[in-house]
């Protein structure tokens, strides 16, 4: 039976990867961007006629979240994919310079942003079958790591961990799974062409860890093959 996955950041990169997957494959897909019109994601609809929803939706602003929420109002989602991030600036991230400004801006799109997200489509994925709601974190964000330099992208993913995890002890009861992925190092815009996997093997791997995942595997912090990470 074909599921419905909801991903934000659907417009490239990662999401693109993981909206081409599932499409591929004879899944549904609400494919949510800042630029639901973009051509990549009109391509892959007109390649799948009726199996991609375009959704205008813009994670850090309430009011694009509050309007996409309404235009989905009472249609199931399985999975929910918080996808979408940004890693800051490329320098003023070390401990001894940090752009203050910037750090607040990669909060607002790494760690709020996926628990608004979840909050307001928390009732599509209480309707749907699959009951899973996952985010895209980092292993830069492992403080068992003991990291040193990228400190508003490691620090944001860190939060998120912890975000998702009080996130998914509030909503164990309901029987929604929430769970936490590593992608590897993809080669994206933010990942760069030296990464060390293309965006297709990061997205079967993903789909095929989430699909095998329930609420045995709630509050899980794993890689994209389903390896374990440290906190
Ligand atoms: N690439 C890697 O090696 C790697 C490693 C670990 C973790 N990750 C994580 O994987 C996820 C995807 O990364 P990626 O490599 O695919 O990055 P990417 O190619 O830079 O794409 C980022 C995506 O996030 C979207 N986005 C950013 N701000 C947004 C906002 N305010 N509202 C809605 N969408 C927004 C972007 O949309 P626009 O086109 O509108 O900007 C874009 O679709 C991120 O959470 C990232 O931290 C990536």
């Amino acid at each position: 039976m074909p599921q419905t996955w909801m991903i934000t950041g659907a417009n490239r990169g990662i999401g693109l990867a993981v909206t081409t997957e599932l499409l591929r494959r004879g899944d549904h897909v609400v494919a949510a961007a800042r630029d639901p019109r973009a051509k990549a994601l009109a391509q892959l609809a007109a390649a799948h006629p009726g199996r991609l929803t375009p959704l205008a939706l813009d994670v850090t602003s309430d009011e694009s979240v509050a309007a996409a929420r309404a235009a989905l109002a009472g249609r199931a989602i399985d999975v929910l994919l918080n996808n979408a991030g940004v890693y800051g600036p490329r320098d003023r991230q070390s401990g001894l310079d940090v752009d203050f400004d910037a750090w607040r801006e990669v909060f607002e799109v790494n760690v709020y942003a996926p628990l608004r997200v979840a909050q307001a489509f928390l009732p599509n994925v209480e309707a749907g079958q699959g009951r899973k709601i996952a985010t895209i974190t980092s292993r830069m964000g492992s403080i068992g790591a003991n990291p040193s330099g990228a400190l508003i992208y490691r620090s944001s993913k860190a939060a998120v961990n912890m975000t998702m995890v009080v996130f998914g002890n509030a909503v164990r009861a309901r029987g929604v799974a929430v769970l936490l992925f590593h992608p590897g190092w993809v080669q994206t815009d933010m990942g760069g062409g030296g990464a060390d996997i293309a965006p297709a093997e990061s997205a079967a791997g993903l789909i095929r860890t989430i699909d095998a995942s329930g609420m045995a595997q709630t509050n899980s912090f794993r890689d994209y093959r389903g390896e374990p990470i440290a906190w």
